[in-house]
Formats: C-alpha cells, sequence, structure tokens
C-alpha cells in the first residue's frame, strides 16, 4: 500500500460544532487536506478565516430539529453534491453553565434532557438523516462520533476541588457521562447494522482537551498530574485519527473506540 490511501482529498465531510474547539481545528485540517467541507453550528460561523475558501460551507442549524437538518444536507447537497464523511462533534454544557455544573442531588430534569438531546439525540437524527445519503454511495461512507474518556471511565472528582471553568465552581456531571457512553452504544449498533452497506462508524474518546481561556490553572494542574504523558491534549492532536478513520486507510475498522488520552484511562 501507499500512504495515498490517507488521503482524504476531494471527500465531501460534515462537521457539527464547528465554531468550537475540536471543531475549528477540525475544519482548518480537513480543508489543509483538500476535503469539501460543511461546517454546521448554531451562531453565525466563528471560521472565518475559510469563509472565503470555495472548499467551505457553514450552514447555521441547530441540530436538535430534523427540519433544520434536513434544510442544511439538501443546501449542502446543493453545492457537493454528496457526502462521504459524518463528524458528529457537537455537545453543549447548556446556556447556564452554574446549572451543568450542579451537583447530582440536585441536578434538574430539565438540564439533563437538555444535555442528552444535544450529545446524544442529536447524532440519532444527524447519523440517521446523513447514513440514509451514504446508503446511495457506491462507496458508502464513514460517521466518525466523538465521545469522551468520561464515558468509559468515571471522572476523578478530586481533580474538580477548586477548580473554575468560565469563573463557574466546575465539575463533571452525570448527564455527560451517560450522554457520552450513549454515543458507544449508538455507534455499536450501527456498525453492526450498516456494516454489509459499506458504512463504517466508529469513536473517537478524547481526554481533557487545553483550553487555557476557559480553564483555570487549579484545574489544569489537578488534571495533569492524572495523566501519563503529564498535560492536557490540544485540540490538533485529536484530529489525525479523526482524518484517518474519514481516510481509505481505515477501510476494515468499524464500531470501535480509539482513545486519546495521553494514557489518562489506563490507571
Ligand atoms: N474539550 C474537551 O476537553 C473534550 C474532552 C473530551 C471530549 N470532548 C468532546 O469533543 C467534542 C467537541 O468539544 P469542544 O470542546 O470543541 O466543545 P465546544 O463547546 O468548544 O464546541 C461545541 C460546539 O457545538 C455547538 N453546538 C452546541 N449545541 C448545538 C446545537 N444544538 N446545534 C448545533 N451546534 C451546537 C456549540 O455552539 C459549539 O460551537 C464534544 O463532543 C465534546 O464532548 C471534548
Amino acid at each position: 500500500m501507499t500512504l495515498s490511501e490517507f488521503d482524504i482529498s476531494g471527500k465531501v465531510i460534515l462537521i457539527t460544532g464547528c465554531n468550537g474547539l475540536l471543531g475549528r481545528s477540525l475544519v482548518e485540517e480537513c480543508l489543509k487536506n483538500n476535503a469539501k467541507v460543511a461546517g454546521l453550528d448554531l451562531e453565525a460561523s466563528h471560521n472565518m478565516a475559510f469563509d472565503k475558501n470555495e472548499n467551505f460551507i457553514y450552514v447555521k442549524c441547530n441540530i436538535k430539529n430534523e427540519l433544520e437538518i434536513r434544510k442544511a444536507l439538501s443546501k449542502i447537497k446543493n453545492q457537493f453534491k454528496r457526502f462521504d464523511v459524518l463528524i458528529n462533534n457537537a455537545a453543549t454544557k447548556t446556556e447556564n453553565l452554574k446549572e451543568f455544573f450542579r451537583k447530582f442531588e440536585d441536578y434538574s430534569l430539565d438540564t439533563w434532557q437538555e444535555v442528552m438531546e444535544v450529545n446524544l439525540n442529536s447524532m440519532f437524527l444527524m447519523s440517521k438523516l446523513v447514513g440514509k445519503e451514504f446508503l446511495n454511495n457506491k462507496n458508502g461512507g464513514s460517521i466518525i462520533q466523538i465521545s469522551s474518556i468520561y464515558g468509559i471511565v468515571s471522572p476523578d472528582f478530586d481533580i474538580y476541588k477548586n477548580s473554575k471553568y468560565k469563573k463557574e465552581i466546575m465539575s463533571s456531571p452525570a448527564v455527560y457521562s451517560a450522554s457520552k457512553a450513549g454515543v458507544i452504544g449508538l455507534t455499536k449498533w450501527l456498525a453492526g447494522y450498516w456494516g454489509k452497506k459499506k458504512i463504517k462508524v466508529n469513536c473517537i474518546v478524547p481526554g481533557g482537551i487545553e483550553d487555557s481561556s476557559n480553564q483555570d490553572s487549579t484545574f489544569t494542574k489537578n488534571y495533569n498530574k492524572k495523566v501519563p504523558l503529564g498535560r492536557l491534549a490540544r485540540a490538533e492532536e485529536i484530529i489525525p485519527a479523526i482524518l484517518f478513520l474519514s481516510s481509505d486507510a481505515s477501510s476494515y475498522i468499524t464500531g470501535q473506540s480509539l482513545v486519546i488520552d495521553g494514557g489518562y484511562s489506563i490507571r
């Protein structure tokens, strides 16, 4: 084989949550590798550097809403003619961080449902609608779902003692773990269901990603102590595995969870 199997040029890649920390990096790296990229997010594009790139289309879309997704897909298909890769990346900490971080005994069902709707239900909707399109492709397609180490291990709550995120006392709530574990279950189910249709479905399981404008130094110090590699990930370190799963080099990999956590989950 040659490295050309890793080539993603010309592939049409959909990225949800393209305005976020990982999403922005993903858009940049996919474009750098000559893919055609469609980014979906809630507000105006934060990918301004690429807004004039003919290989990039931004679509404002609330992925909780099936009708909005259908409209977005039709706009993208008009421009790029087909879809090859879906990266289900969007997640939410809700509008109200205090409620998102609230302790379990006082957690509201509304907040729980809001997080589940974005983190898990939207992955169902996106996979259903884009998967249907993949069924018409000669070469199928690839779905990549972004889970988290908190979908496979419990948070170490000591990390969050006196830690702040955007100046709010920080935690990692049960609903985040439940949604991210659900993503792994959905991935395996879809991989089994669509395997013979040439649709591969895999998960990326990142550890904590450095976000110095929002995470405080207490969090970073506590977190780093737990990681064999001694530090948080940089967003761009999560990208190569996603590009690999987008490419034909991963043609015999499906239903898997690729953990990228600096060794966090080994102990
Ligand atoms: N940041 C980390 O440390 C970390 C660690 C492990 C896993 N992850 C996972 O990686 C993925 C990306 O994380 P991130 O840190 O870039 O998050 P982020 O909060 O920076 O970005 C998420 C994006 O999703 C968008 N979004 C939220 N609700 C939406 C909706 N209804 N419709 C459309 N877009 C919506 C937001 O506007 C935002 O731009 C998430 O799935 C997250 O759970 C992140």
